[in-house]
């Protein structure tokens, strides 16, 4: 930190091609070059080519990577009002429209003060006795020695339990089409954000991905409008307290009930950000659980301790004190959201690294290259709970670790993913062990969320199975 203001088109980067600037590396291996960025100081600058420069008529265009947690902190939290999200490409905002993620100003502000009660901590609670009903349903369906496809699993769970949360009914037959819908979105949306081509060519154009694209969308829409009309009929109104029910009694801030394109766009965001975040974020605690002999062991303790024989509730939250330890360095070393939407700076800005920042400047932040940065996590690749602790957690510095970004578009869904994601280790662990199939290498892959490159295949133990190296770690 300095208190010289530093010109930030002076700062140093990577090496960049001359034409295509830093996107061609950054296709090739995002996750390996967002690393590579710390050795570039507090910020670095990622030039992105005369192309970008022409398109966008602004020489020397560059985005400026965040490594320092206080400029982080400065950019969502103290003046996060002279920042916005940049644009997003076609496909995603076809399929969000104008829900909570992507609108700006005082409609964001306005659609988060309807939301903020719905996800308060207290309210959230009342969910527990649902997930762990889900959770517990499919440890019926497991059984010592089977094989799953462990993420397949837990997108399913989440799927049901989110499902339930927005339209108070089981997603039951409905399931399949829908996780093929949601990944044909996904597919678009990653693709466009990875290739200018993909960015221009229009929807329109009839290639096989756009077909499926738009097969899943017709089929998601038709689904939530056939939910909204059958709610808007008189006999079904003012029975529910799903958050189907919570819009259709919102107005917006003129006042004027919510259109059903307005419904659906926050429902659809609601469906996307709310369950495939944590089912990945759960996919890589039991691939991470499976890799250390020490930590299955002191879990086991804690829940043998905590729970005996019973299903976790709500109020045993405060006790799974080394649950959410796990929790919390899974998120660390595999953050779902590895990478936040860039920023753009409305007017200049001198960031508390002394980076001084023109007007309209991008900006990006990504929890997956802070997470991994020894600088703020010493041997950063390790999984170790205890850097969670209350006194380790106390030493750090905010925004080193920031899963859930942060200010006022702090995800909404904290509170529920955290219940979710304790309840459902914490159900399904007390029952069994997962062990990952031999001959498996698990990588990530940086798609709209963080997940595995391949089908993470796991064998099923039961816990009174005995584990059969207790000193590997
Ligand atoms: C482990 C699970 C989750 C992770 C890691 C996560 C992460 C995030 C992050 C990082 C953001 C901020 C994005 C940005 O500033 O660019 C965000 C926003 C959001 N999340 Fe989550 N999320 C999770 C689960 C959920 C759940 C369960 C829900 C709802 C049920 C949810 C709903 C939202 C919404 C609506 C926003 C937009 C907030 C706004 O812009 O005002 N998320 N999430």
């Amino acid at each position: 930190m300095t208190n010289q203001a530093i010109p930030a088109t002076s700062l140093p980067g990577p090496p960049v091609s001359r034409w295509f600037g830093f996107f061609p590396e950054f296709r090739q291996d995002s996750l390996g070059f967002l690393l590579r960025c710390h050795s570039y100081g507090d910020v670095a600058k990622l030039p992105m080519g005369r192309m970008a420069e022409f398109f966008f008529r602004h020489p020397d265009l560059a985005m400026y990577f965040l490594n320092h947690p206080d400029d982080v902190k400065h950019v969502l939290v103290t003046n996060q009002h002279n920042y916005t999200k940049t644009r997003v490409p076609p496909g995603e905002s076809l399929v969000f429209g104008k829900g909570v993620l992507h609108t700006e100003g005082e409609t964001h502000h306005h659609q988060r003060r309807l939301f903020l009660p719905f996800f308060h901590r207290d309210h959230v609670a009342s969910y527990a006795g649902l997930i762990t009903e889900k959770a517990a349903a499919l440890a019926t369906s497991w059984h010592d020695g089977a094989k799953v496809d462990i993420g397949r699993e837990m997108t399913q769970l989440t799927l049901s339990i989110i499902w339930r949360l927005l339209f108070g009914r089981d997603v039951s037959s409905d399931a399949t089409q829908v996780a093929e819908a949601l990944t044909a979105g996904h597919y678009i949306v990653s693709k466009q954000y990875n290739s200018l081509l993909a960015w221009i060519t229009p929807l329109w154009v009839p290639t096989t991905q756009h077909r499926r694209f738009f097969r899943g969308q017709q089929f998601i829409d038709g689904r939530i409008r056939s939910f909204i009309q059958n709610r808007r009929a008189p006999q079904h109104q003012n029975q529910n307290e799903d958050m189907l029910s919570l819009l259709l009694a919102a107005t917006d801030e003129a006042g004027q009930p919510l259109s059903d394109k307005e419904i659906r766009d926050e429902l659809v965001t609601f469906m996307i950000a709310g369950h495939d975040t944590t089912a990945n974020a759960l996919t890589w605690t039991w691939y991470l659980l499976s890799q250390s002999s020490t930590v299955r062991t002191r879990l086991a303790h804690e829940l043998e301790t905590v729970l005996g024989n019973r299903l976790p509730t709500a109020a045993d939250m405060p006790r799974l004190l080394y649950t959410k330890m796990i929790w919390e360095e899974a998120l660390r070393l595999y953050p779902p959201a590895w990478l936040l939407h860039a920023r753009k700076s409305r007017a200049e800005d001198r960031l508390p690294s002394g980076v001084l920042l023109q007007a309209d400047t991008r900006v990006v932040h990504s929890p997956w290259s802070m997470h991994r940065n020894a600088r703020w996590f010493p041997d950063p690749n390790r999984f170790d709970p205890d850097r969670f602790s209350p006194e380790a957690k106390q030493a750090r510095l905010a925004f080193s670790y920031f899963p859930f970004g942060g200010g006022g578009r702090r995800c909404l869904g904290e509170s529920f993913a955290e219940l979710e994601g304790l309840l459902i280790v914490a159900t399904l662990s007390s029952k069994f062990r997962l062990r990952l199939v031999e001959g498996q290498t698990i990588l990530p892959d940086p798609l709209m969320t963080l997940r595995p490159k391949v089908p993470v295949h796991m064998t099923i133990e039961s816990v009174s199975t005995p584990e059969p190296h207790p000193t590997t770690s």
